[in-house]
């Protein structure tokens, strides 16, 4: 049998990627009330074990996996790679093929993409995406499973993407292109987004777009959203701040989308960087509503892995 990675949105159909919103949903739906630490009554992983591996911090990513594999009835290691024998020069490959005789399944925050690549192609279990300078598809599907429980059907939906054309960019690019809607990415053009994805994208979905200005992204938005100006992987932050200053998510930019429109930011924020504290913190923001459900979408893309 194959083995059941998710590494990437594009890797997916769009039927399989409703799927799994529709049983992060079901999920959430079914433990409405419950204590955090009670596990689900059908406990689908018991005696099952995850493996978590951080080479780079992360808060919202460790908790919502381990308590979605706790919640499930599953068992979780959490990692760092520095205090692993990776961080001294044991291979990705070999981490991939002793880690696959422990665990049934591996999570990984990457340094570089290759890195994830490379730990799917040796691991025998499956590989789950943390986040890698390239994409963030466990984010983009919370993102998703948020959306559309307060604006509907994503088909639907005008979504602005303000500000850095970065690695969450990439995953939502991905999931608008199988999945529908229409995507105005508003980035300057030296941070604009990752041209191979946006192509692939705009095959399958003429409305997925890169404009020069966050007031083109945001005319008729039902949602707005944003990302930090500098990830963890970047170095020029100071550049990236001269760059992205007309790219604010404010009041005044809010006030050009549509009144009902939801601002969304997957977290960490940078008040009065990438968004004032206005809009983050004000009525139209579901910026916790959308961490919240990185744990109840984490436990439908472990159940994808390991349901059976
Ligand atoms: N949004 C997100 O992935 O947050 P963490 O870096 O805290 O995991
Ligand atoms: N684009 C950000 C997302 C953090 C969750 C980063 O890569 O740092």
């Amino acid at each position: 049998m194959t083995v059941r990675h998710f590494l990437d949105i594009h890797d997916f159909d769009g039927p399989t990627l409703q799927g799994i919103v529709s049983s992060a949903r079901s999920r959430k739906d079914a433990r409405s009330g419950a204590p955090k630490g009670a596990t689900d009554s059908d406990k689908p992983l018991a005696g099952k074990s995850l493996a978590l591996i951080f080479e780079r911090p992360s808060t919202r990513t460790r908790v919502s996996f381990e308590m979605a594999m706790r919640q499930l009835g599953g068992e979780v290691i959490v990692l760092n790679a520095g205090d692993m024998q990776l961080g001294r020069g044991e291979t990705i490959a070999d981490t991939a093929r002793v880690l696959s005789r422990y665990v049934d399944a591996i999570m990984l925050r990457a340094a570089k993409h290759e890195n994830l690549s490379e730990l799917a192609a040796h691991a025998t279990v499956p590989v789950i995406n943390g986040l890698t300078n390239k994409s963030h598809p466990c984010q983009v599907m919370a993102d998703i499973l948020t959306l559309e429980e307060h604006k509907g059907p994503l088909k639907q939906l005008n979504i602005a993407w303000v500000g850095d054309g970065n690695n969450v960019a990439s995953s939502w690019m991905e999931a608008a292109g199988l999945l529908g809607g229409s995507l105005m990415l508003g980035c300057p053009d030296d941070l604009r987004p990752d041209g191979d994805v946006l192509a692939w994208a705009q095959a399958r979905n003429p409305k997925v777009k890169h404009v020069a200005t966050a007031e083109e992204a945001v005319a008729k938005a039902d949602c707005v959203m944003t990302d930090t100006w500098v990830s963890m992987h970047d170095a020029d932050g100071a550049r990236r701040h001269n760059l992205l200053k007309p790219y604010q998510v404010n009041r005044a930019l809010m006030a050009k989308a549509k009144p009902d429109a939801v601002f969304m930011h997957d977290l960490p924020a940078h008040r009065e960087e990438e968004v004032t504290a206005e809009v983050i913190d004000g009525k139209q923001s579901i910026v916790f509503d959308q961490a919240e459900n990185r744990l109840h979408i984490q436990k439908a893309i472990l159940l994808h892995c390991l349901g059976g």
